[in-house]
């Protein structure tokens, strides 16, 4: 079993698709070329370093000795893929063995830190910060309220050894202070930009220390890599994604029926959004989760104005299941809750088939390290030859940084 791609309900013809396919075609070839900076990603399920993983594995283990909680600090890229990790692939009965997974610096929320620092006194707290420049303000803040807490719980000895950190290999003050401090770190790699990284240690070390089978990814996300089929079926949905921008839709929900799927789907925009949205092209990347989502955005999608086309997740196996009980009336008794969320999945895609809404459909067999493996690949790989179709570099974020130099502005005239 694989994960499963339907694009026949975009209302997409074969022939366009097929006469499309030359420049997802020229965008695939063009990634495995490895010309262009930061396409380090392409071939890193097959060619990561064998020892480095083993380390992140052993430190994992290292991490879950030595806490019951990790905060994990970081932003953007240095963030989403191992949140969106942890979320979707709970280790369910840990039984206290696997430390909480708490995430900083991914906001500038005085509340939100004070409340973690809280919680950080009567816990065995470790952190792992992660920043490729070492530079970037919200999680530089949030490592230094943390870092501080952690040396006066602890003295500085201790707390240096409570530190993971995952920086450039050279540059940066973060890469300075490992140096200095002794902590244990690993290298975010130079031809792998953020959002492209969370088969690399900034996303691996996290999910393993959070118990999550992090082989058992890279071997999906593998899989994916040098099967012909998933290179067919990630250029068809590039196709569709060029050609439904080109028609005149402007936006691509996601859409989930799992809740632990919501960050996966955070993940996802940004992914799509900071690599594709530039040069004032780009779809913009909207999320919804279902059913609770249903009963809101519903309205808009049935008969709101036309500006989007949708991207379903369906779980075909979800990790658990209960039997709906009689006082539920008889409609729904004695189903199970899953075969009652398959109703809803496949009602709304008929609802809105009857429209003419465009629906791509991704069926995962179920919630695994190894299918999340594959989704992760097979989204990257869609991205980035979309991106190229489009004729944008998906690997840089120049508009990024507007907003900084206005935030810096702000904080120097005041
Ligand atoms: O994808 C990206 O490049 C960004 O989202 C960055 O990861 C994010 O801004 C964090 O940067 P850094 O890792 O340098 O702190």
């Amino acid at each position: 079993m694989d994960l499963k791609v339907d694009i026949s309900l975009t209302g997409i013809a074969k022939p366009e698709i097929d006469k499309t396919r030359v420049k997802a075609r020229a965008a695939y070839d063009r990634l495995w070329d490895g010309k262009d900076d930061f396409t380090g990603w392409v071939k890193l399920p097959l060619e990561h370093d064998r020892d480095e993983l083993e380390d992140v594995i052993a430190t994992g283990y290292r991490i879950q000795e030595q806490c019951d909680l990790l905060i994990v600090i970081g932003i953007g890229g240095s963030y989403l893929g191992a949140r969106a990790a942890v979320e979707a692939l709970p280790v369910y009965g840990g039984g206290g063995k696997y430390p909480e997974i708490r995430f900083a610096g991914n906001n500038i929320s005085g509340t939100y830190h004070k409340l973690l620092l809280d919680r950080i006194k009567d816990r065995e707290t470790c952190l792992c910060v992660i920043s490729k420049s070492g530079t970037t303000t919200e999680p530089s803040i949030a490592f230094a309220i943390l870092k501080d807490a952690l040396i006066r719980k602890y003295g500085k000895k201790e707390a240096s050894s409570r530190i993971y950190a995952i920086t450039d290999r050279s540059r940066g003050i973060l890469r300075e202070e490992v140096d200095a401090e002794g902590y244990k770190s690993f290298v975010v790699p130079d031809d792998i930009g953020g959002r492209y990284s969370v088969l690399t240690p900034v996303g691996l070390l996290p999910i393993s220390a959070a118990g999550i089978d992090v082989k058992a990814m890279l071997s999906g996300a593998e899989r994916v890599m040098s099967s012909p089929k998933w290179d067919g079926d990630a250029m068809d949905y590039a196709c569709c994604r060029f050609l439904l921008m080109e028609s005149g839709k402007g936006i691509e929900v996601l859409e989930s029926y799992e809740p632990q799927l919501q960050y996966f789907a955070e993940w996802m925009k940004q992914l799509y959004g900071e690599s594709e949205g530039k040069e004032g092209k780009g779809l913009f990347p909207a999320s919804l989760n279902f059913s609770a989502d249903l009963h809101s955005m519903g309205q808009f999608l049935q008969e709101g104005s036309r500006i989007f086309f949708e991207t379903v997740l369906n779980v075909e196996k979800p990790d658990m299941d209960i039997t709906v009980p009689e006082s539920a009336g008889s409609l729904l008794s004695g189903r199970s809750m899953n075969e009652v969320n398959l109703a809803a999945v496949n009602g709304v895609i008929a609802a809105h088939k009857s429209i003419g809404v465009p629906i791509v459909r991704i069926d995962i067999p179920e919630m695994s390290p190894y299918y999340f493996g594959q989704m992760v690949y097979f989204f990257e790989m869609t991205s980035a030859i979309t991106g190229f179709m489009m004729g944008v570099n998906p690997f840089d974020q120049p508009g990024v940084e507007s907003y900084k130099e206005e935030m810096r502005k702000e904080l120097t005239s005041v």
